[in-house]
């Protein structure tokens, strides 16, 4: 069965993986110019890797999507530091698509996981000594909101603010904040201000995440990063004074 439908298009991303394009939200789930592989592994997982050092970390990934960050921090983390117990928690509202991925044409380096993408497709959860994954299929703000002091790393990786900001305001930062432990970190692709802002106003301290061959993306955190390059966020609220977070 091809993964194609009537609300998704399979689109090739410029490092070679395939993303999709959905016509509900004419938004690629993907930056098709950094590529779906590498976006999630430059934006996400490697910077969330460096940071968290722990025999046993709690992810959340906002919003499963097509997989790629889980999938992609599975297989990083087994090649990396395989000791480690990963428990990732994430939410999708869109169930449909949640069963048709597998289907999906996922890149080479993800055919080890092949029983992982299955069951997570069929079953929506996946176990094993090393490995706890649950999808929720249902609304993120629910699914978030029953979390306290719990997550290590948190992916947010909805679409964009603009497309959808329910998922980007200023109480949806409160309910992360209160779900990750204070020395958690946050990755997004979003370096949009108004994004920036809902985190610093959630006592986040604002990070650049910025390397080769990929377009700068953001961490954030409650304690402080030392070793990450820091944004001036009082210098950038006094150069735009009428700039707001975005509100539910
Ligand atoms: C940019 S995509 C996520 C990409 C994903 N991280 C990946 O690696 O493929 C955004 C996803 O958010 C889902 N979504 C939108 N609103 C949601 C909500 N309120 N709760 C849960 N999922 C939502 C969409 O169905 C879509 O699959």
């Amino acid at each position: 069965m091809p993964f194609d439908d009537a609300l998704h298009t399979l689109t090739l991303s410029d490092d070679g993986s395939y993303t999709a394009y959905s016509k509900e939200y004419d938004e690629h789930y993907h930056s098709t110019k950094d590529g779906a592989l590498k976006e999630s592994l430059q934006k996400h997982v490697i910077p969330a890797f460096e940071l968290i050092k722990k025999d046993e970390v709690n992810i959340l990934d906002i919003c499963y999507g097509l997989g790629f960050n889980t999938l992609a921090t599975i297989l990083y983390y087994r090649q990396n530091r395989p000791q480690t117990k990963l428990n990732i928690y994430s939410p999708e509202l869109d169930a449909s698509l949640v069963k048709s991925l597998q289907y999906f044409t996922y890149p080479k380096e993800f055919e080890v996981l092949r029983e992982i993408i299955i069951s997570l497709s069929r079953e929506g959860f996946y176990r094993d000594e090393q490995l706890f994954i649950e999808l929720f299929l249902g609304d993120a703000r629910e699914y978030v909101a029953k979390f306290e002091d719990f997550f290590d790393i948190v992916y947010q990786d909805a679409f964009s603010p603009s497309t959808n900001p329910v998922l980007w305001t200023k109480e949806y930062f409160a309910d992360i904040a209160k779900a990750m432990k204070k020395e958690g970190v946050l990755t997004t692709y979003s370096t949009a201000f108004r994004t920036r802002l809902a985190l610093y106003e959630n006592g986040f301290h604002i990070y650049l995440n910025k390397g080769e061959g990929y377009r700068s993306a953001t961490l954030a955190s409650q304690t402080q990063l030392p070793n990450a390059a820091a944004v001036d966020m009082e210098h950038k609220i006094a150069c735009n004074p009428d700039m707001q977070s975005l509100r539910d």
